[in-house]
């Protein structure tokens, strides 16, 4: 049985990554929000928007309820309930509190705490019964999680039945030129910001390795496949820098 996985570049024990990550989700949870924008100059918005239009919620009264798992502070959910609906819900399921925290802050604040919801969960044993949601989406969430097969199924088993899932994360830039500016950004400019915004550099660090670690989307296609997600597809955005998987609960 495997019990080794990936810590960015590091090989630790299965059972030490979980507690690895929450840690540095502790560490960058006051200031996700802000280094969001200052890593990817703003790009993350248009990037989720992208999803926000996959996850399509309906414009009108139609009770739609979306699970945004690794949902932290909640951005996704926020921009679909802006897309939506007066019948569209949002749940944010997390397992750091701290990111909770911030959302659910921020939840109150714009006065939407009565349609978006925070509920500390772990993406591999989510805490809902079958079949309860419209759409699951994960954004730049599933890299962390340390049994990524498992959380697959956990999504699709609380999907209804024609329900979409949508999965948002970092790829492989393999356009020649922007793949070695990518690089040196990445592994320069990121972790610089990382110690001037928020005191550290080491989440960050994290952060880059783990996309380089995680797998290619041809590959994690074929992860979805065997979760049992049907007619399985992926699109490159940002000349490869994320890409948006889909699959259908059928
Ligand atoms: C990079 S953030 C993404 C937050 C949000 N989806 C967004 O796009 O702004 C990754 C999130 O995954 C969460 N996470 C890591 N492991 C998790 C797990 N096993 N179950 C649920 N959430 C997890 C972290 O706490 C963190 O909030």
């Amino acid at each position: 049985m495997r019990d080794h996985t990936h810590f960015g570049y590091r090989d630790v024990p299965l059972s030490d990554k979980q507690a690895l990550v929450d840690d540095v989700f502790h560490k960058v949870a006051r200031r996700y929000d802000l280094m969001n924008d200052l890593m990817s100059g703003g790009l993350h918005r248009a990037w989720k928007d992208a999803l926000v239009i996959a996850i399509n919620p309906p414009k009108f009264d139609r009770d739609f309820v979306l699970l945004d798992v690794a949902g932290g502070t909640g951005d996704v959910s926020f921009r679909t309930i802006a897309a939506g609906g007066a019948g569209t819900r949002a749940m944010v399921a997390d397992i750091n509190v701290e990111m909770l925290g911030v959302g659910r802050a921020r939840a109150r604040t714009s006065g939407l705490d009565d349609v978006v919801t925070f509920v500390d969960a772990n993406a591999e044993s989510l805490p809902f019964p079958d079949k309860s949601f419209d759409a699951v989406s994960i954004a730049f969430g599933i890299r962390n999680v340390p049994r990524i097969d498992v959380a697959l199924s956990e999504m699709r088993r609380v999907l209804k039945l024609g329900g979409r899932f949508l999965c948002l994360e970092f790829s492989n830039v393999d356009v020649p030129g922007l793949d070695a500016l990518y690089e040196l950004y990445s592994f320069n400019v990121v972790p610089a910001l990382g110690r001037a915004v928020v005191g550290e550099d080491e989440p960050y660090r994290y952060l880059v390795e783990s996309i380089r670690r995680f797998p290619h989307p041809n590959a994690f296609a074929e992860m979805m496949r065997a979760a049992g997600f049907a007619r399985v597809s992926h699109r490159l955005m940002s000349g490869g820098i994320v890409a948006l998987h889909s699959g259908w609960r059928l």
